[in-house]
């Protein structure tokens, strides 16, 4: 029984596909059949009903769809994946209004888990998270490349958008507080920090929390694997599974 982590398929089975890099990168050629086939010889049992199955979390960006009804053929890929499946929300995950996350949990109760201001569990874990949120810019470089300035003014509505996710991740840390739970894996959709930041908001809870380890997605391309931490800083061990980075194999995060 194992714990994996993967993000960033964005499917498009039935959605217009709006990234470039998804039609001219090697790395998603195919890569829908590709994850499918890594998953089947990787994640062990098919169904919520089995003693016990591995866990997959998919961290977010699951789908080019604008809804949920442009998302169905999505949702049906993800839930014939092997394992409990539980996601995670991204930026482009349309579908879902993080104030009705109980409602998605109840209409795929049985074939997918939701994790946004609550948590889930494996083994004596507590599975925290949130979507987060970095500022990513517009940065101005010099003639080297290197960062001179920013836009002070989105940095600012970056701001608030950290602090509001820190308050959402704060609820799913003190949920699974309540119920008992003392070890804790963190997930976040977005880098826990910016390029300009060696801590944050989100690292300093990972911390006052005692998370073991933080998992986070987003950064994908090439260009921006190494845009936060990753390995072990202040005893919390950081990990990048955004889905290209990883070549479609799901990262494992527990045994
Ligand atoms: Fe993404
Ligand atoms: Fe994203």
């Amino acid at each position: 029984m194992s714990l994996y982590a993967i993000g960033d398929l964005h499917l498009h089975f039935q959605s217009v596909l709006k990234a470039k890099n998804q039609l001219h990168d090697r790395v998603w050629k195919g890569h829908e059949k590709r994850f499918k086939k890594i998953c089947g010889k990787l994640i062990k049992c098919n169904s919520l009903e089995d003693a016990e199955p591995d866990t997959l979390v998919l961290a977010g960006d699951h789908s080019w769809g604008r809804d949920l009804t442009e998302c169905e053929e999505d949702f049906r890929y993800i839930s014939e994946l092997p394992g409990r499946k539980i996601l995670l929300r991204g930026n482009h995950d349309m579908f879902w209004d993080a104030k009705k996350t109980e409602r998605l949990n109840e209409l795929f109760e049985g074939r997918l888990l939701f994790l946004q201001n609550n948590f889930h569990t494996y083994k004596d874990y507590a599975l925290v998270g949130t979507k987060g949120f970095t500022f990513e810019g517009p940065f101005y470089l010099d003639h080297r490349g290197r960062v001179i300035g920013w836009d002070e003014e989105a940095q600012e509505r970056a701001e608030k958008l950290v602090k509001r996710e820190a308050e959402r991740l704060r609820i799913s840390f003190e949920a699974a507080k309540s119920a008992g739970y003392r070890r804790f894996v963190m997930f976040l959709h977005y880098p826990p920090t910016s390029i300009l930041e060696e801590s944050s908001i989100f690292t300093d809870m990972a911390e006052e929390y005692g998370a073991e380890q933080v998992v986070y997605a987003h950064s994908h391309g090439s260009s921006r694997f190494y845009d936060s931490i990753l390995g072990d800083f202040h005893g919390v061990r950081y990990s990048l599974v955004s889905g290209d980075y990883l070549n479609w194999h799901p990262l494992r995060i527990l045994d």
